[in-house]
């Protein structure tokens, strides 16, 4: 952006600079933690996730575009502010566009026949037999959110919630919103077009990452999207990206997940999902790489993703340098989903990935997500505090609390108490909830 100053002495004389813009990109950690849950004094702790998308309303002038794959805001006083700024939006000349597979929202109804937003419908099941899960903010083609939390009051609330806000960056927000056009675009829309429009291809992907300036430190980074039928030419794939994040790692891989399961249970005959477990495995005995895994203990938890840990863990017997650790977060007291560790993220010694969707393997088929990764140059060893120091930071936080618990090998740890016949695998049983849990 060029900035002029113009002074007549005599005569006009213009001085113009060379406004950085570039160098304004920043970022922003934000989290939902449940008021009721307690970590020790000195740990780190984010901006609140309510607190950062009403920075993103503030900034808003021309248009906000959400994806979600619940709305359901007003059971709680956080929710209902957020839903009354967004019914506000219209008054202030700013467009409000909402993507959604939710097709029995009472709230986005409303806001559709009363406030004047525009809903487009993408209906998932006709598609590809799965649910758009993706959970992203847009605003101005210029700032984003994107993260586990979705439009569910309990994402205000009760559930532990991790995202970035992203400000001034217009290279990656106009990514992201491509995915977001992509879906607007399957509105009434049965099958999936045999070609996309060229508009939709991004700029960046792990092959081409954006060097960009965040927080006045040089980073690689892309925006990755699934299931690989809506990712168009150039984007790549979630798998794709968390595949080089695994990769790339030297020292350690940090995994925040709600589902962990290495298995296909939606394909009409179960099979072995190596994608990510294959990857953890090589990482683990090839390479030396130190693995945490932390992951969610409730109700829907598959009880075989204790068997695919004891397996993992067992991989590294007798071995040195070799280790994997494993535990689950369970702040839960009854049986609502409150207290849940609902984040979905990768954190290594180089790069971070945040995404919508569950390490399960049907998830990266048939849902529809999107992720982020940002990682340093490899050259590059001196810096600032950054994103990816502040997610190491934020997993041990929650690594050594009080809710984080050991699996113990060959004890199956009862999340739930539902019997567990009810997880026979080849029943659909996981796929039932994913919806109810967005
Ligand atoms: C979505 O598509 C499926 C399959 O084509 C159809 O049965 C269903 O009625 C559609 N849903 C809506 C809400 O239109
Ligand atoms: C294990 O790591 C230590 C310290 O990094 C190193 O000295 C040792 O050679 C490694 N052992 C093996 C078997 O790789
Ligand atoms: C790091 O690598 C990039 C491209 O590979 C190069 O342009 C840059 O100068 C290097 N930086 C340093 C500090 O070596
Ligand atoms: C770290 O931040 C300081 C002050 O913001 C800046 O001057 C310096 O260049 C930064 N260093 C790196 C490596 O980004
Ligand atoms: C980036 O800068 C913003 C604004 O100065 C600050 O609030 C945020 O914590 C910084 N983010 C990181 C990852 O250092």
């Amino acid at each position: 952006t060029m900035v002029c100053v113009c002074v007549h002495v005599y005569m006009w004389v213009c001085v113009c600079l060379f406004a950085f813009t570039i160098f304004l990109h920043s970022i922003v950690l934000v989290e939902n933690i449940p008021a009721d849950m307690l970590f020790s004094d000195d740990s780190a702790f984010h901006l609140p996730l309510s607190t950062g998308l009403n920075s993103l309303l503030d900034k808003a002038r021309v248009a906000v575009e959400i994806v979600s794959p619940v709305w359901f805001l007003s059971p709680s006083d956080y929710g209902r502010a957020l839903l009354s700024r967004l019914q506000g939006l219209k008054d202030k000349g700013i467009q409000l566009k909402i993507s959604t597979g939710d097709f029995d929202s009472a709230e986005l109804k409303t806001l559709a026949d009363n406030h004047g937003a525009e809903v487009h419908k993408v209906n998932m099941t006709a598609l590809t037999g799965g649910f758009l899960e993706s959970s992203f903010w847009v605003v101005d083609r210029k700032h984003f959110y994107i993260g586990s939390a979705s439009m569910d009051w309990r994402s205000l609330t009760t559930r532990k919630e991790l995202g970035v806000v992203v400000y001034d960056c217009k290279p990656l927000a106009l990514d992201l919103h491509k995915v977001f056009s992509l879906y607007w675009g399957l509105q009434h829309k049965t099958f999936i077009p045999t070609f996309w429009s060229k508009r939709l291809f991004p700029f960046f992907s792990k092959g081409k990452p954006g060097s960009l300036l965040v927080n006045q430190t040089k980073v690689e980074t892309y925006i990755s999207s699934s299931p690989d039928v809506f990712t168009t030419k150039d984007r790549s794939s979630d798998l794709e990206a968390i595949s080089a994040v695994i990769q790339q790692a030297r020292h350690f891989i940090y995994i925040s997940i709600i589902d962990y399961l290495p298995v296909d249970s939606f394909a009409s005959v179960p099979r072995y999902w190596s994608r990510i477990d294959g990857l953890l495995r090589e990482a683990l005995i090839l390479r030396n790489v130190h693995v945490r895994l932390l992951i969610s203990c409730w109700e829907e938890t598959h009880p075989l993703t204790f068997n695919f840990i004891w397996s993992l863990k067992s991989l590294c017997m007798e071995q040195a340098n070799c280790s994997l650790e494993a535990k689950f977060f369970n702040a839960q007291r009854d049986s609502s989903l409150s207290g849940m560790n609902h984040n979905r993220f990768m954190v290594t010694d180089k790069a971070v990935y945040i995404g919508n969707l569950d390490w399960v393997g049907k998830e990266f088929t048939y849902n529809a997500g999107a992720g982020l990764v940002i990682s340093h140059p490899a050259n590059v060893t001196e810096r600032n505090s950054t994103v990816v120091e502040q997610l190491q930071a934020v997993f041990k936080r929650d690594w050594f609390s009080r809710y984080a618990n050991t699996i113990q090998t060959n004890k199956i740890p009862v999340c739930s108490k539902k019997l567990t016949s009810l997880f026979l695998l080849n029943s659909n049983a996981h796929n039932v909830y994913t919806n109810e849990r967005g």
